[in-house]
């Protein structure tokens, strides 16, 4: 089940966390991975621990803010890792503040790498896929995206903004075989929670039905299974990992 052999794929922001875990995820179940971010050390070392267990996976740099230079960067992808067939538009950032307080340049920033990133990816590849009428594409939103939170207008905007983004895909690219979707993680063990103090983690834990905070392979096992074969007739959908936090 979930097999992905002969496919490609391609995870922003698979350095760390969630993305580092659904670039594992997707590799294992036989993808060749496109291994994107900022930095390239992560990579390289995921990218062995990948060909280590038998799979395929290449690094590549790519700064998704930038969505100016985006399409003439993927453009240099390898062509036997640019045909891609599995889109994740993981990477993302926050710059919380209290909305009297937040900037521009705070509200610019988290717009343009969460939004304005994932739509110069996901438009550079969406002709290849409605040529082959075959495609997965999966946005890594959040639940903050759906509920809101203090301090995180910047972030909740960008993050519901993916959802309209995946459902208009959804409604433009169904007739030629390829999905949109969204996952919205609750809150999730990485380094972007790791940040929280001590209280504020006890408080937030319960606020979740769980009782915890979530694995990363509970998120990409969740975009392994969009990505796959088995989830063709799923599209335009939101699912929630996050414990019950939100519903
Ligand atoms: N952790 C949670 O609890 C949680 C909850 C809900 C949703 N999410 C979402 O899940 C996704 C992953 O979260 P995470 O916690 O795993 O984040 P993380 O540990 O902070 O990792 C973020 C990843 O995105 C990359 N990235 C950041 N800016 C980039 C840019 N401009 N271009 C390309 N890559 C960029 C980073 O690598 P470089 O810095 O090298 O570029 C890194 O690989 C995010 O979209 C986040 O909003 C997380």
């Amino acid at each position: 089940m979930f097999k992905l052999d002969g496919k490609i794929a391609l995870v922003t922001g698979a350095s760390q966390g969630i993305g580092h875990a659904i670039a594992l995820r997707l590799a294992a179940q036989g993808a060749r991975v496109v291994l994107a971010a900022r930095g390239t050390e992560k990579l390289e070392s995921l990218a062995e621990e990948i060909r280590a267990a038998g799979g395929d996976a290449l690094p590549f740099s790519l700064d998704i803010s930038r969505a100016e230079d985006v399409g003439s960067r993927l453009q240099q992808l390898p062509a036997d890792y640019a045909d891609i067939d599995i889109l994740v538009n993981n990477a993302g950032i926050t710059r919380d503040s209290l909305m009297a307080r937040m900037h521009l340049e705070q509200w610019k920033e988290v717009l343009d790498t969460n939004l304005t990133g994932s739509y110069a990816v996901t438009r550079e590849f969406v002709r290849g896929m409605m040529r082959k009428r075959w495609g997965r594409i999966v946005f890594v939103s959040s639940v903050v995206g759906l509920m809101g939170n203090v301090g995180q207008a910047n972030y909740a905007a960008s993050k519901a903004g993916m959802i309209g983004l995946s459902k208009s895909l959804a409604r433009e690219l169904g007739s030629r075989g390829i999905t949109s979707n969204v996952v919205a993680p609750g809150f999730i063990e990485t380094a972007m929670t790791e940040a929280m103090d001590q209280r504020s983690r006890k408080e937030m834990s319960e606020t979740i039905v769980m009782r915890r905070f979530g694995a990363v392979d509970e998120v990409a096992s969740t975009v392994l299974f969009l990505a796959s074969q088995e989830a063709g007739y799923i599209t335009g959908e939101v699912i929630n990992v996050s414990g019950g936090m939100y519903m």
